[in-house]
């Protein structure tokens, strides 16, 4: 997946905070502003308290562009959407390791599509519940907000996790991404980049931003 992306760290607007009523022109305005790959979080209303974007709205858009569909499933039982996933156009799948389907299995099922898969894990998960799995996966995702909806504050611990993270995957031949997702601003974004991170997620510091280049721009900074 590495040479589908130009930039480190790779910035992922998160759809979730676009007008959904210009929804292609939203697309469009982040993708001028420099989105290395496009975040679509799907939900479940079972697994979060809430739903997200479907597989049949990510459909509607994927002849749009050519930049990569990061797709972020909040789902109880992630096998049973992984094919209307791919069909839809998805080029990455993360999944929660506190789903209830087996983990194994999960990976195994999104790689028979020859696409990416991560592992995403909640606040409350740490992270040696994703180290078994890490040599398999191309991107892990430890939450910094509760999964479920934008605008929350990034919870500081996981700067500690990512720094875990970080320090497995170094001794790694296949070094997986590590995204970092809820909360990420250009207060947090420094020190998340600075412990590891290599994709930023953010749906308000860009969609809420009166100039998403330059809010794009910032997060990229560390200084
Ligand atoms: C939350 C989602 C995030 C969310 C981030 O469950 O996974 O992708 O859209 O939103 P902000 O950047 O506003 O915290
Ligand atoms: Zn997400």
């Amino acid at each position: 997946m590495n040479n589908l992306y130009k930039n480190s760290p790779k910035i992922a607007p998160s759809l979730l905070a676009a007008d959904f009523s210009q929804m292609s022109n939203e697309i469009e305005r982040v993708i001028d502003a420099g989105a290395d790959l496009l975040h679509f979080d799907v939900m479940d209303g079972d697994f979060v308290p809430n739903f997200g974007i479907s597989p049949l709205m990510i459909a509607s858009v994927r002849n749009k562009t050519d930049v990569p569909f990061d797709v972020h499933i909040m789902v109880k039982h992630p096998l049973r959407y992984i094919n209307a996933l791919v069909d839809a156009g998805s080029d990455m799948i993360t999944f929660h390791v506190e789903s209830d389907d087996e983990t194994e299995a999960v990976i195994a099922s999104i790689k028979t599509h020859n696409i990416g898969v991560g592992l995403a894990f909640s606040p409350n998960t740490q992270t040696h519940e994703v180290i078994p799995y890490i040599s398999e996966l191309d991107l892990v995702l430890p939450m910094s907000v509760e999964p479920g909806f934008g605008g929350q504050t990034f919870i500081s611990d996981t700067y500690t996790k990512i720094s875990e993270i970080k320090q497995v995957i170094d001794d790694m031949d296949n070094t997986p991404e590590i995204s970092v997702d809820g909360g990420v601003t250009t207060e947090t974004a420094p020190l998340a980049i600075q412990s590891g991170a290599s994709i930023l997620v953010a749906g308000t510091a860009i969609f809420r931003s009166e100039n998403p280049k330059k809010a794009i721009n910032q997060l990229r900074t560390i200084e």
